[in-house]
């Protein structure tokens, strides 16, 4: 296969979570023009059915549905959809986050509802998704984690013991699946520029120049900076691939 051929997603079906969101619209819009059919899917129908249509408008092939992945019944009904309407899946960005805490001082059912969705409810959809790439010959996993998923913060300890799991069930679920010839990888985003780091960056003073002067690309990232690494890893690219954990960070999180 020539590169254009290994990194062309036509003909593959592929599920983001939470793709109606700052990243994940992104993400969708990078694997659909890239030629993938791509299903969107969250808790919210109304919302990614308008951004699916946004997209189609485009000449984007993108498709909601609805699942709350902190609802095993609901995850099930959501395998069965893609089946019945798709007849198949290739691959899954596990993008969703539910981030119900604040700092580390929340109520401690804050920090359960964070690992219900973000941890359990990850594993759930991982292991429910992982069959209809098992029975589909293979597929390609991307999970989505964040600096936090390997940095501390003191304003994001719950959210950071959520997303450390992101980087410890890649590592394993890569081991565990390979044989089934399923790649998990795992993207880690840096300092991007998104509504929730601008809210940040107007409570937290400083913050914009510390983060500047601390990347060694120069700048913030944008949401934009993940179509490329999400495509090569969704892709037939990067077959040889598993168990990685790729920062997408300017060199932040290299210093
Ligand atoms: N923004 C950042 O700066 C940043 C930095 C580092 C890492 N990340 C990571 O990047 C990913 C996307 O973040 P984002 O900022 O783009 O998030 P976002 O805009 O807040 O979107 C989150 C998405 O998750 C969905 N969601 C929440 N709870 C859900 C549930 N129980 N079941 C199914 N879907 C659910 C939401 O849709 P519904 O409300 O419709 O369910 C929404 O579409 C996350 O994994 C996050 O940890 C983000």
């Amino acid at each position: 296969m020539n590169v254009k051929e290994l990194l062309s997603l036509k003909n593959k079906v592929l599920l983001v979570t939470g793709g109606a969101g700052n990243y994940g619209k992104c993400i969708v819009e990078g694997l659909a023009e890239a030629d993938g059919t791509v299903v969107i899917a969250s808790r919210n129908l109304e919302t990614g059915a308008e951004v699916a249509a946004d997209f189609r408008r485009k000449g984007l092939d993108v498709h909601a549905l609805q699942v709350d992945q902190g609802d095993h019944q609901s995850i099930l009904q959501l395998k069965k959809k893609i089946l019945q309407e798709f007849g198949k899946l290739d691959g899954f960005v596990n993008n969703a986050v539910s981030r119900p805490m604040g700092s580390y001082e929340a109520p401690i059912e804050h920090f359960a509802e964070s690992m219900r969705v973000n941890a359990t409810g990850m594993m759930d959809i991982l292991r429910e998704m992982a069959e209809l790439l098992v029975q589909n010959k293979g597929g390609s996993i991307i999970n989505i984690g964040s600096m936090m998923s390997i940095f501390g913060a003191s304003f994001a300890a719950p959210y950071g013991a959520s997303k450390g799991a992101v980087v410890q069930l890649t590592k394993s679920l890569a081991a565990a699946w390979a044989a089934d010839n399923i790649q998990v990888n795992a993207v880690l985003p840096g300092w991007i520029d998104t509504d929730l780091t601008k809210g940040a960056r107007e409570q937290v003073q400083g913050l914009h120049e510390k983060v500047l002067a601390r990347t060694p690309a120069g700048r913030w990232g944008e949401p934009a900076d993940f179509k490329g690494p999400v495509v090569f890893l969704a892709s037939p690219a990067s077959d040889y691939v598993h168990g990685t954990i790729l920062t997408v960070d300017g060199g932040w999180m290299g210093r």
